[in-house]
C-alpha cells in the first residue's frame, strides 16, 4: 500500500465524477490509503475509512464508539454555518443510533419486535395499497411533475407515519424541519430549531399516546413504563427521521439512475423477478446515506494502521461499496450483479432496524411506478437535476418527469 496521498484537509464532497460516482478525491484516497489520517476544517486530527473490508471491520468493532456525547462531532466539510464543535453533543435520551451497548441494546430490543421480516411480510400489502394510491394520484396529474414530491417522499412518509401513529396531516411539521435538520450548510441556531419543532411535536404525541395508547408502533411503547417519555419521544425522532428520509432518496435518486441506465430499465420492466436483486443493487451503487462517524476509545489497529484512543473517525459507505476488491466493475449499476454484502444498511449492532421495510417499499415503489408509466422519461436534462450535495443524505432535490 502506498502511502504518498497527501493527507487530506476537509472531505472531498463535490460530486465532480458524475451524479452516481463517489467524489474523485474519496477514489484516490481509498485507491492509496483506505483508512487515512484527515484533518477536519477545524484544524483537529482525525481518520477517513473508504475501504470496503477496513469500513466492515470498523462497523462490526463497538470500541469504535457511536456515543456523541463523549466524542466532539468535528465536522468533516466545510460548512459556513456551523461552527467548529469544541465540545460532545448532548446526550438525547432514546436515540440509540448514538449509544453503545448495553444502553443501545435495551432500547433497540423494545423494538425488534415491531421490525422483523414476518412482521413486515405482514404489511407488504398495506405498504402496496399506500403505494398504488400514491401512483393512482401522480396519474392524476398533468406531467411534468415532480416525482419526489409527489411520490418519492409521500410514499415513505405515508408508511412510517401509519407504522409510527404519526398523523399525516401533521406531515409538514416533520418534514419541513427534518429536511432542514439535514442540511449541512444551516447555522446551528437553525438546526436546533427544527431539532426542537420536531421534538416538541413528538413529545405531546407520546405523551398522549401514553395516557390513551392506540394499535401502533409508538402506543405499544408508551404501554412499556420502563421507557420514560424523553426516551419515547427520542425513538420516536429516530424513527420518523431515519424512516422517510432515506427511502425517500432512494426512490428519488433510484428512479434517475435507472432513467440514465434505458437497457437495465427496459430488461427490468420486462422481468419484475429482477426487482429484489435491482433493489440490493441501487441500494450498493447509490448509497444515498454515506457519511457516518464513530469514535475510537482506545488504540485500535485497522487496516494496518494504528487508530489511536480518541480520534474522531469518518466512515464513507458509498466508498467503501464502490471497492474494486470486492465488487467487480464497482463503478457500473448492474442489476443482475449479487450485490448482498454491500454496507448500505451499516453492519454489527447499529445495522439499520427498517431494512426490511425499506427493501419492501422499494420494490414496491420501483415495480409500480415502472408498471404504471411505461413511458416515464425525465422531463429536463440530466445535468440541470438538483444534487442533494448539501444535504446529510444524498439524493436528488427535485426529479421532473414527464410520461
Ligand atoms: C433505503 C433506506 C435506508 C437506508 C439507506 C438506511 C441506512 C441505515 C444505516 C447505514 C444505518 C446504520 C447507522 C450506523 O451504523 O451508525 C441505519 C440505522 C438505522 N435505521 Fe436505517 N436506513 C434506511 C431505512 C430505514 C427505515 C425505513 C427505517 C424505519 C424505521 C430505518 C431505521 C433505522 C434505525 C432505527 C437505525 C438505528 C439502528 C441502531 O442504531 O441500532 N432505516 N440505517
Amino acid at each position: 500500500m502506498t502511502q504518498t496521498v497527501p493527507i487530506p484537509h476537509g472531505l472531498p464532497m463535490e460530486r465532480d465524477a458524475g451524479p452516481f460516482d463517489p467524489p474523485s478525491g474519496i477514489t484516490r484516497l481509498r485507491e492509496a490509503r483506505p483508512v487515512c489520517p484527515m484533518v477536519f476544517p477545524d484544524g483537529h486530527e482525525g481518520w477517513l475509512v473508504t475501504g470496503y473490508d477496513a469500513v466492515r471491520q470498523l462497523m462490526a468493532d463497538t470500541r469504535f464508539s457511536s456515543r456523541q456525547d463523549i466524542g466532539i462531532l468535528h465536522v468533516p466539510y466545510e460548512t459556513p454555518g456551523m461552527p467548529a464543535a469544541t465540545e460532545p453533543s448532548p446526550h438525547v435520551p432514546g436515540l440509540f443510533i448514538s449509544m453503545d451497548p448495553p444502553d443501545h441494546t435495551r432500547l433497540r430490543r423494545k423494538l425488534t419486535g415491531a421490525f422483523t421480516v414476518k412482521r413486515m411480510k405482514q404489511l407488504e400489502e398495506q405498504i402496496i395499497d399506500v403505494t398504488e394510491r400514491q401512483l393512482d394520484e401522480l396519474a392524476r396529474l398533468t406531467p411534468p411533475v415532480d416525482l419526489v414530491k409527489e411520490f418519492a417522499l409521500p410514499v415513505p412518509s405515508l408508511v412510517i407515519c401509519e407504522l409510527l401513529g404519526v398523523p399525516y396531516a401533521d406531515r409538514e411539521t416533520f418534514q419541513v424541519s427534518s429536511a432542514k435538520f439535514m442540511e449541512r450548510d444551516v447555522t446551528l441556531e437553525e438546526k436546533m430549531a427544527a431539532f426542537g419543532a420536531i421534538f416538541g411535536y413528538l413529545t405531546e404525541l407520546v405523551t398522549s399516546k401514553r395516557a390513551a395508547p392506540d394499535e401502533d408502533i409508538l402506543s405499544d411503547l408508551a404501554r412499556d413504563d420502563d421507557l420514560t417519555i424523553e426516551e419515547l419521544t427520542g425513538i420516536g425522532f429516530l424513527l420518523l427521521l431515519a424512516g422517510h428520509e432515506t427511502t425517500a432518496n432512494m426512490l428519488g435518486l433510484g428512479t434517475f439512475a435507472l432513467l440514465e441506465h434505458p437497457e437495465q430499465l427496459a430488461e427490468l420492466r420486462a422481468d419484475p423477478d429482477l426487482m429484489p436483486g435491482a433493489v440490493e443493487e441501487l441500494m450498493r451503487y447509490l448509497s444515498v446515506a454515506d457519511i457516518f462517524f464513530r469514535y475510537a476509545t482506545e488504540d485500535i489497529e485497522l487496516g494496518g494502521e494504528t487508530i489511536p484512543e480518541g480520534s474522531t473517525v469518518v466512515i464513507s459507505l458509498l466508498a467503501a461499496n464502490h471497492d474494486p476488491e470486492r465488487f467487480d466493475d464497482a463503478g457500473s449499476l448492474d442489476i443482475h450483479r449479487k450485490a448482498r454484502g454491500h454496507l448500505s444498511f451499516g453492519h454489527g449492532v447499529h445495522q439499520c432496524l427498517g431494512q426490511q421495510l425499506a427493501r419492501i417499499e422499494m420494490r414496491a415503489g420501483f415495480s409500480g411506478l415502472l408498471r404504471r408509466f411505461p413511458t416515464l422519461e425525465l422531463a429536463i436534462p440530466a445535468g440541470e437535476v438538483k444534487l442533494r450535495t448539501n444535504m446529510n443524505i444524498y439524493g436528488v432535490h427535485e426529479l421532473p418527469v414527464t410520461w
